[in-house]
């Protein structure tokens, strides 16, 4: 007898999804992406997807500007139960969650984030920690809540900030760590190997 143990991963995503193609292209494991939503229609995001021969729609988040609406987040959750998804990963989702989705997906919804957190959350991270004038910054995988990244932290990379430093070039410097740890972190939740403990994601070692 076969089994599959593949797990299924939908992605969502509103704009240039640099981290939807790296956990396309990356050693995700037994997880493997099947799905983009995403919540604009016009994002780049969705060329890669067809580029990348990967199953795409263009989700209708309802009338709010940050947050995705409680009927079309019920919405969400039902397409997603159909397509047999095990793991949802936020790349670049421009709109908070907060009911159904995340009830469906209790402890199956991850995120990226572009900085150390709980330092600079929300908008513009790269730039908020720039101009706060930290030396190092970096990147961060968490469990998603209903708060603004603020659920439990999986995996951090750090960045150190250079003198020569731009916005952009940190940008750039913290995207490149993004496209690892990403890829890594869903690896390890499909292999069963992420346990949430409270706050704290511990990490199980291989083959427990
Ligand atoms: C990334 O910087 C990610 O950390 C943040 O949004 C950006 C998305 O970039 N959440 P991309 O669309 O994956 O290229």
């Amino acid at each position: 007898m076969i089994i599959d143990d593949r797990k299924r991963v939908a992605v969502m995503a509103s704009g240039r999804g640099s981290n939807f193609e790296a956990l396309c292209r990356g050693d995700t494991g037994t997880g493997k992406v099947v799905l983009l939503l995403s919540d604009r229609k016009d994002a780049r995001v969705l060329e890669r997807a067809a580029e990348l021969g990967v199953g795409s729609a263009v989700i209708d988040p309802g009338s709010y500007r940050t947050r995705m609406g409680i009927s079309e987040e019920e919405r969400c959750a039902r397409t997603l139960e159909e397509e047999g998804i095990d793991l949802v990963c936020l790349a670049g989702f421009m709109r908070m969650l907060k009911g159904p989705l995340l009830e469906a997906y209790d402890g199956r919804i991850m995120n990226i984030h572009p900085a150390l957190l709980p330092a600079f959350p929300g908008l513009e991270a790269q730039r908020q920690a720039f101009e706060y004038g930290v030396k190092y910054s970096g990147c961060t995988v968490h469990y998603v809540d209903a708060g603004m990244d603020t659920g439990p932290i999986i995996l951090q990379e750090v960045v150190e900030v250079l003198d020569e430093d731009t916005v952009s070039s940190l940008s750039a410097r913290i995207l490149e760590r993004e496209h690892v740890i990403y890829p890594r972190a869903v690896n390890l939740h499909c292999a069963g190997r992420l346990r949430v403990d409270g706050r704290k994601v511990r990490l199980l070692p291989q083959g427990s």
